[in-house]
């Protein structure tokens, strides 16, 4: 990515449960993009905007650092890289510009179906396997829990199952993989949808212009669709 580029530049998820919609809603503002599976940027073709597809948890980063200009993201992923960036002392500013009418989804803490829970205490001194490991700690801490991390980057519902953890911490949005993997929800701890986010450090004019197009076009999207 070009940082001296006029051209806006926008990542979103490229395969996930947030990429459908976030090409969608770009096309349904006018955007027109010809995606190529294999190409990690697109270029739009009657506006300079770029897109640029890479993993979700890349994206807040990317924004910070204003390597790119804006992004689309769950706000789960948003806290946590900003949880984890501001411990280790990485730029974690970003300027919130929309919350977007999709990707709700729930973090929680769930149990096997066949463990007894009276509360979260009975987390105490257990180990629990989670991706998001400083929103889970700052949740657990406030409630005086001191409970061990299994930190997995994928398949965290096969976890106790495979004898690695007690318990799990993970994104909920039917409850069809906690049900298929006998857990069962106890605790929400952060409820999450989509955000339109933007570096900190302001846009060149034009590309501000083109910003300042966007944003009603979302709103009008968004309102059509209530
Ligand atoms: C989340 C989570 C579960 C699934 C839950 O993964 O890790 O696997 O969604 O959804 P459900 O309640 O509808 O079954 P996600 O799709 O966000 O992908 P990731 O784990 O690769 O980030
Ligand atoms: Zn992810
Ligand atoms: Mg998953």
């Amino acid at each position: 990515v070009d940082k001296n580029s006029q051209r806006l530049t926008i990542a979103i998820q490229k395969s996930g449960r947030l990429s459908k919609e976030s090409i969608a809603l770009l096309q349904a503002c006018g955007f027109k993009f010809s995606l190529h599976e294999a190409r990690l940027l697109a270029h739009s073709s009657n506006q300079p905007v770029d897109l640029l597809r890479v993993r979700d948890d890349d994206i807040p980063g990317l924004v910070m650092d204003g390597v790119v200009d804006l992004g689309l993201v769950g706000e789960n992923v948003l806290e946590e890289v900003r949880l984890e960036r501001k411990a280790t002392q990485l730029a974690c500013d970003v300027q919130r510009l929309r919350a977007l009418d999709f990707g709700q989804c729930r973090l929680s803490i769930a149990v096997p179906k066949e463990e007894a829970y009276n509360g979260i205490q009975d987390l105490d001194g257990k180990r629990i396997a989670t991706t998001y490991p400083y929103l889970l700690q700052n949740y657990l801490q406030d409630r005086g829990v001191s409970a061990n991390n299994a930190i997995l980057t994928g398949s965290v519902e096969v976890a106790p199952r495979a004898g690695l953890a007690d318990a799990v911490c993970d994104l909920v949005s039917t409850g069809a993989t906690l049900e298929a993997n006998g857990l069962v929800e106890k605790e929400v701890i952060f409820r999450s949808q989509a955000q339109l986010i933007q570096r900190p450090e302001p846009l060149s004019a034009a590309k501000q212009a083109i910003v300042d197009q966007l944003l009603p076009r979302i709103d009008g999207v968004q309102m059509a669709r209530e």
